[in-house]
């Protein structure tokens, strides 16, 4: 029997392990010392003013749109080809999310299609954007046509940490930015999140969103949730932050192999426009017969996963609720073809130059 070479591996080393049994030490688990060196760190490492460490990706963005703040019935322009979690904070709100079709090379939003969703809707009030796969979406025009049309600009940076666009760091282009910590994403602390932002004001109401919204000991302000990390998970975001450079870089290598490399006409391998550092979250082909490709990696050992099988208005949830009209050719397109390959930091060198065969070996 073959070993299976996992589509995704978080690396944790002893430095995560010890920091861990450091906050089981001390006793206190919860929100403390930990998540607040974590908060410090990740602001740091963004160079930015503010970050708030939460439960989840998914609470990031929850706690952003409750803090702009997004109201029921305001529209929100975002990409249809994206985890769920996106646009599910958009509901959380009441909002109504806008679907705007994708580039077809860079899968992310489509600055064009965006433009034509601002004439189209004069009422929107924000864009959220996606670094899909780890690659930044097209900023210049992206924050062009919020400024112009003042529009929020909400980034999910899920999973895009380190992601440069023009030398700039992702997660500090818009109003504010969520990053998750789940465990197949470039660093994580087991599950995990955070909330960016230059502005003391939506770091204010993020902070009371999180926690009850509570704005003193036991006065509760506002509805809030809790949305707190724990100790824990913080310690192991604090050792992996440490490590993002290392871990990306390995990404970038692995990926790099595999453009030299795969020579094979059947796939169509993902586009890096020169202006950015695309940090592989995932390494998405494309391929016209998924389910043959599927076999074959499978059959030799490589694992695999459809990032995404369909696109989110097409979900069942979102079709009962709006019924959308439109259509997305791009991004159906894609989710009709598209494969990832492994592209993970544990990687080793025999795996990555033994994907490369799997894939060239593909009839
Ligand atoms: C693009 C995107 N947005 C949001 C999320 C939500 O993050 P989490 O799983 O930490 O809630 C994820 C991750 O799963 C994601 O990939």
């Amino acid at each position: 029997m073959i070993d299976m070479i996992n589509i995704a591996e978080p690396q944790i080393g002893v430095e995560e392990i010890q920091k861990v049994t450091e906050v089981l030490k001390s006793k206190i688990l919860a929100q403390g010392e930990f998540v607040y060196q974590f908060e410090t760190s990740f602001a740091k490492f963004l160079d930015i003013e503010f970050a708030a460490a939460v439960s989840s990706g998914t609470a990031a963005l929850h706690a952003i749109m409750a803090a702009l703040p997004i109201y029921p019935g305001d529209k929100v322009l975002t990409t249809p080809f994206s985890f769920v979690a996106s646009s599910n904070a958009v509901l959380y709100c009441g909002a109504v999310p806008v679907f705007v079709d994708i580039d077809p090379n860079t899968y992310n939003i489509s600055p064009a299609a965006l433009e034509e969703a601002i004439k189209k809707h004069p009422d929107a009030k924000a864009v959220l954007v996606v670094h899909i796969f780890g690659l930044p979406s097209d900023m210049d025009d992206i924050c062009y046509l919020t400024k112009k049309n003042k529009l929020y600009l909400i980034e999910d940076c899920a999973q895009a940490h380190g992601a440069l666009y023009k030398g700039r760091k992702v997660g500090t282009f818009g109003e504010a930015a969520a990053f998750s910590f789940y465990s197949t994403k470039n660093i994580t602390s087991g599950e995990g999140g955070m909330v960016v932002t230059s502005s003391p004001e939506i770091n204010r109401k993020v902070r009371m969103f999180i926690n009850h919204g509570q704005s003193k000991k036991y006065q509760h302000d506002i509805l809030g949730y809790n949305y707190r990390m724990s100790n824990i998970h913080a310690a192991i975001g604090i050792e992996q932050l440490k490590k993002l450079g290392e871990f990306n870089q390995k990404r970038i290598l692995n990926a790099q192999y595999y453009y030299k490399n795969i020579k094979n006409k059947k796939v169509v391998l993902p586009y890096t426009p020169k202006e950015s550092t695309h940090v592989y979250h995932q390494f998405v082909l494309q391929t016209e017969n998924r389910k043959k490709f599927i076999k074959h990696l499978h059959e030799n050992g490589v694992g695999s996963a459809v990032h995404y099988p369909e696109i989110i208005p097409r979900q069942k949830l979102y079709r009962d609720r709006f019924n959308y009209r439109e259509k997305w050719p791009a991004a159906e397109k894609l989710c009709r073809r598209c494969v990832s390959i492994p592209v993970h930091q544990g990687l080793t060198e025999q795996q990555f130059r033994y994907i490369v065969k799997v894939v060239n070996s593909y009839a």
